[in-house]
């Protein structure tokens, strides 16, 4: 049976070492805060904002939450994420995604100040992943790389293969790994024979959004598997990119859903904002 890889218990660990680190910012006048935008009522996007805020509260983070209505358009949108870039008491800003479809996201993504953009999403953040001297890490394929640190497996000489290619996780996670020396695979639903890429991985990384789309015969035996998805496949019932119940008989380590990456990822925006108000020196509001 593998080990669970718990991404709550590992999250709150870190945010009990980033409330310490908070208090101390605050010492030296640096309060940090996160500006959360959410366009519309997408009920999965409500929930993650309000566990960002949530976590916020938590580590003693300022958070200021702007709910705006499915009828912002882009002007309103972007002209709200100016004003928070000239906010010396904003450390970080997120604009929630998906945006409704009236709102380019490209646009979107690109009005936020490279040194406020927590997500790593804009074109200047990602640029430096690329390149490996970055500020911000993309939350998701951070809060990833922690638990295989957790793991403890060392990425380096590794075969990895990640399944999925998204701006948010597959290429920032792919850039990641390969920053640790692992010997990475990019897979993604059309790749043809995905099975024997898969059986090959000694670090297997699901987020390609099909609910169980990994069966246990596709796992290397003794692999670390890594399960990015949340997929809701009933009111009450939430599964992974993984077919859990297969993969834990095979892997040596395997993230639960929920409760593995899920809260890794907040636990990461909330170590990203701390670098931003570092960068930024926010100050408290007024
Ligand atoms: N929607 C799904 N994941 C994310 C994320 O990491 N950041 C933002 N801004 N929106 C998302």
């Amino acid at each position: 049976m593998a080990i669970l890889l718990k991404g709550k218990e590992v999250s709150t660990r870190i945010k009990d070492e980033l409330k310490n680190e908070v208090a101390a910012l605050k010492e030296k006048g640096i309060h940090p805060g996160l500006a959360v935008i959410l366009v519309g009522e997408d009920p999965a996007s409500q929930v993650y904002v309000r566990n960002k805020k949530l976590a916020c509260e938590y580590v003693g983070i300022n958070s200021f939450e702007y709910l705006l209505p499915e009828s912002t358009t882009q002007e309103e949108l972007i002209e709200l994420i100016e004003k928070l870039n000239k906010d010396d008491t904003v450390s970080g800003i997120l604009c929630q995604l998906p945006v409704p479809k009236h709102i380019d996201e490209e646009a979107v993504i690109n009005a936020i100040a490279p040194n406020k953009d927590v997500d790593a999403f804009h074109p200047v953040n990602v640029g430096k992943i690329m390149t490996g001297n970055f500020d911000f890490v993309p939350c998701t394929p951070a809060g990833v790389m922690e638990l295989i640190d957790e793991s403890g497996i060392d990425v380096k000489g590794k075969e990895c293969v990640v399944v999925g290619r998204s701006n948010i996780v597959g290429k920032p996670m792919a850039m990641l790994l390969l920053h640790r020396h692992g010997t990475v695979t990019i897979c993604h639903s059309r790749t043809a024979d995905l099975a024997e890429k898969t059986k090959n991985a000694d670090i297997l990384v699901a987020a390609v959004g099909i609910p169980e789309f990994i069966k246990g015969d596709m796992i290397k035996p003794g692999a670390v598997v890594i399960d990015v998805g949340i997929n809701r496949i009933a009111p009450k019932k939430l599964v992974g990119d993984v077919e859990f119940e297969a993969a834990e008989k095979v892997a040596a380590a395997i993230t639960p859903v929920p409760g593995g990456v899920g809260p890794m990822t907040i636990a990461m925006l909330m170590k990203n904002t701390l670098k931003a108000a570092e960068i930024n020196h926010t100050k408290q509001e007024q």
